[in-house]
C-alpha cells in the first residue's frame, strides 16, 4: 500500500517530523504542500502534518483537508501537528480536523515543536523540542 506523508511548515519542525516518519516507514513519499501537489489517487495511506499558529494548523493543510475530505475518507489516514503547548493539542485537533475525518483516523498526535520565535538556527539541533519517540510510536501504530 503506497504511503504519502504530506506536510506544511513555516519554521521547519514539521519537515523534521515528516522526514523522521519517512525513515520509520518503508517506501514512503514525502511532499511539502508548499512546493508540490500530490496525486492522491496514487496513495491509499496518507499522513497529514502541519505546524500550528494561534490554534490553527497552517492554511495550506486546512484548505487541502477541506478540499479533499471526501477522498481522504476512503483512505487510511493519520494526522500530526507541531506545536509548543501540549495543553492545546486536543483542542487544536478538535477544531482543525473535521469530525468525520477525526472519527476515521488511525492516529492523531502532537510531535512537539519549537518555542515561538525560537526555531533552531542552522548549527543547532533541528530536533529541539520534538518528541522523536512519539514519531516512532506513531509510525508503528500506523503501519500495524
Ligand atoms: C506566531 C506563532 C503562533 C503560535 N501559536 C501556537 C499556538 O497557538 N499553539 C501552540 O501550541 N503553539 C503555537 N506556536 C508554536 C508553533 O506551533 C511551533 O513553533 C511549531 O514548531 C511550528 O511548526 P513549524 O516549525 O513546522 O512551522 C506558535 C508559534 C508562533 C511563531
Amino acid at each position: 500500500m503506497a504511503l504519502l506523508v504530506l506536510y506544511a511548515t513555516k519554521t521547519g519542525a514539521a519537515t523534521q517530523c515528516a522526514n523522521k516518519l519517512a525513515e520509520a516507514v518503508p517506501s514512503c513519499t514525502v511532499i511539502n504542500l508548499e512546493t508540490e501537489k500530490p496525486d492522491l489517487a496514487s496513495f491509499d495511506r496518507i499522513i497529514v502534518g502541519a505546524g500550528v499558529r494561534d490554534g490553527k494548523i497552517y492554511k495550506l493543510t486546512r484548505d487541502f483537508i477541506k478540499k479533499n475530505q471526501a477522498e481522504l475518507l476512503n483512505k487510511k489516514m493519520g494526522y500530526f501537528i507541531c506545536n509548543e503547548k501540549p495543553k492545546e493539542t486536543q483542542e487544536i485537533f478538535e477544531r482543525n480536523i473535521p469530525d468525520a475525518l477525526k472519527a476515521a483516523a488511525v492516529c492523531m498526535e502532537s510531535f512537539g515543536g519549537y518555542k515561538a520565535y525560537k526555531a533552531p538556527s542552522k548549527d543547532e539541533d533541528q530536533l529541539k523540542g520534538i518528541f522523536v519517540d512519539r514519531i516512532a510510536e506513531f509510525a508503528d501504530k500506523f503501519k500495524s
